[in-house]
């Protein structure tokens, strides 16, 4: 959450700051501001909203070849122009924007009261300016005073550090990540690459415990101990994808549209048709690790979680192992026991996932092994995991997750395979799973081509009190990851339950009009979810069916939404897709803000 850009260099920096803003707006929008560097002096402009706020305040031109920029979703303090980043010491010496959490910003608060000096934001981040202000007051250097504060600071940090009286920028990192980029005689800092991608492809991500004094001849690098380190300079994937709107009226929108490309990038060269399986190079797995593999647990947040879910299901299923998906969020309180035979997979379209990561670092303090089921390249998770799969899916910008989660249920599909073929998973029927996999870019073209009655869909729950989502089966976690989007940019409120359980509580909600959405696919469960339609009927529920174009169950709708028939292990992948499109429909048509949700940020990296 927030976004962090700086700049060091010959060029003018207000538009590259306002330009870094906009493309990291999408990790926090609630305000936003930036401190522009001329000659000694800093000038700090912030507004409360998006970049778009910001631009309101702006002078048309500045002559600053320094600055820092921030846009904020806010943890310590409301949304308020004094809680807006940069902060400022109280010696206008230091400012600074700030990434993570101070644990202890109430102590480090106290012992500035007692020299008198008061805070004028109520965030955690101010204390260490005034700090930091102190330190060099009494004879310190910047680097000393940046370390000597962050060696009293407990809790997370992605920070960058501009002074008034010296020609540098200090960035450092411990928990939230800052990626410096390389130009010829400047430098970019950004707390997501893909920000950075249209200035440099030479990037150097900070780890934890790192910091960075950075000029426009280039960057010193050196742990917060003080030893000096080595920066090593990665080259970005030139082939990420297009990140600009283009013609899109939304960035959900546009992500929604391209998954049949975004699947066939993440299933490109993992094939082994003859052999009847898919392979995921990255993991590297050899045939005996994964014999000898007692289960696979995996986890994930939100959407993430969802796509964790079906792979649980398909690796049972496929390889006869057992599989659990596990919330992250709640798995390093519970104390799980880690097997370090057992193979852990941790799902997550940012790479950054505060709660995903804490897990990880159980896992491996308990001697198991994680590997990264991950989108965005070099990402926290991808490092620390140093093992795992990409899924190719490209920058996903709008909040709400949509090629993401299709493609981490591919990339899932293709693992279960790998490690079916092993075991249970016969090649015939391996084979038959990849081939349909390979076909289903095209399926999901087929869909697009015809989407069915999306907007009588949308009639039925634009104004309602409450949605039920239901499905059975590998419909269970469609239909939840359907009621988290249209919760989450619709507003409405949503309930998901495996379709059996409605008549264990969620039934008692139904009452004559209610709208249920029932994904019901042509597989082995359709029968029983049947029932689940009927005993919605009976109550005067009206359903919104979600089913295998030409099945005779779509009589059983009162808006009946067909996608392409495919291999049932593979139904995800299309049945979720009419569930995108009527979250974003219903937005739009409830003038809701489609890619920046209210409370919302695209990345959650604060536990
Ligand atoms: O980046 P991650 O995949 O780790 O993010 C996990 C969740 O925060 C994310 O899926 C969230 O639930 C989305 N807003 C869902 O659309």
């Amino acid at each position: 959450m927030c976004g962090i850009f700086g700049y060091v260099g010959h060029q003018n920096a207000l538009p590259l700051l306002v330009e870094g803003l906009r493309r990291l707006e999408y990790r926090g929008y609630d305000s936003t501001g930036v401190g522009l560097k001329h000659n000694d002096t800093i000038e700090l402009l912030r507004a409360v909203g998006k970049v778009g706020s910001l631009q309101t305040v702006l002078p048309s031109s500045h002559n600053a070849t320094v600055g820092i920029a921030h846009t904020r979703w806010a943890t310590h303090g409301g949304v308020t122009e004094a809680n807006t980043h940069p902060h400022a010491s109280f010696d206008g010496e230091v400012h600074l924007v700030h990434n993570g959490i101070i644990e202890n910003f109430r102590q480090l608060k106290a012992q500035l009261s007692a020299s008198g000096i008061t805070c004028s934001s109520e965030t955690d981040s101010e204390v260490l300016a005034h700090h930091i202000a102190l330190a060099l007051k009494e004879g310190r250097t910047p680097q000393e005073a940046v370390a000597n504060v962050l060696s009293r600071a407990r809790g997370t940090w992605g920070l960058c550090i501009l002074f008034t009286s010296h020609d540098l920028l200090i960035c450092a990192r411990h928990g939230s990540p800052l990626i410096l980029g390389k130009g010829d005689g400047e430098m970019f800092i950004s707390s997501d690459p893909h920000a950075l991608a249209h200035h440099t492809n030479r990037v150097i991500y900070l780890e934890d415990g790192d910091m960075a004094t950075v000029t426009e001849e280039g960057v010193d690098l050196s742990r917060l101990t003080g030893q000096h380190v080595e920066a090593n300079v990665t080259v970005l994937d030139q082939n990420w994808g297009e990140s600009e709107l283009g013609d899109s009226p939304h960035f959900m929108h546009k992500e929604i549209y391209e998954q049949p490309d975004a699947l066939r990038h993440c299933i490109a060269g993992r094939v082994e048709r003859t052999l009847g399986r898919g392979r995921l190079g990255g993991m590297r797995l050899t045939n005996d690790v994964m014999v000898q593999t007692p289960y696979v647990g995996l986890l994930g947040c939100g959407t993430a979680y969802h796509a964790a879910e079906i792979g649980k299901m398909l690796i049972e299923s496929m390889a006869r192992l057992p599989a659990v998906a596990n919330i992250s969020s709640e798995f390093r309180s519970n104390d799980p026991v880690i097997n370090p035979k057992a193979l852990h997979l941790a799902v997550s379209q940012s790479g950054e996932t505060a709660d995903t990561i804490a897990a990880i670092r159980e896992i491996q303090l308990k001697g198991g092994q994680a590997f990264g089921v991950v989108n965005v390249v070099g990402s926290t998770i991808a490092r620390l995991c140093g093992q795992g799969v990409y899924i190719h899916s490209g920058p996903e910008q709008s909040v709400a997750s949509t090629k993401a989660f299709t493609n981490m249920v591919a990339a899932l599909t293709i693992f279960a395979t790998q490690i079916g073929r092993t075991g249970n998973l016969s090649r015939a029927e391996g084979r038959a799973i990849m081939e349909g996999l390979q076909q289903t870019p095209h399926l999901m073209e087929a869909y697009f081509d015809d989407v069915g009655p999306i907007d009588e869909a949308v009639e039925l729950v634009a104004n309602a009190k409450s949605v039920l989502f239901l499905g059975r089966g590998l419909s269970a976690p469609v239909a939840k990851e359907g009621a988290l989007k249209l919760m989450e940019i619709a507003y409405i409120p949503c309930l998901a339950y495996p379709a059996g359980e409605m008549k264990h509580g969620p039934i008692a909600l139904l009452e004559e009009g209610s709208p249920v959405v029932i994904v019901a696919p042509n597989d082995h469960v359709k029968d029983k979810t049947l029932s689940a339609i009927h005993e919605c009927r009976a109550r005067g529920a009206r359903i919104i069916l979600i089913h295998e174009k030409g099945d005779p169950i779509e009589q059983e709708g009162d808006v009946s939404i067909g996608v392409p028939a495919v291999h049932p292990q593979l139904t995800p992948l299309l049945t979720v897709l009419p569930l995108q499109l009527l979250a974003y429909r219903t937005a739009i048509k409830l003038g809701c803000d489609v890619d920046r949700p209210r409370n919302l940020a695209k990345s959650v990296t604060v536990e």
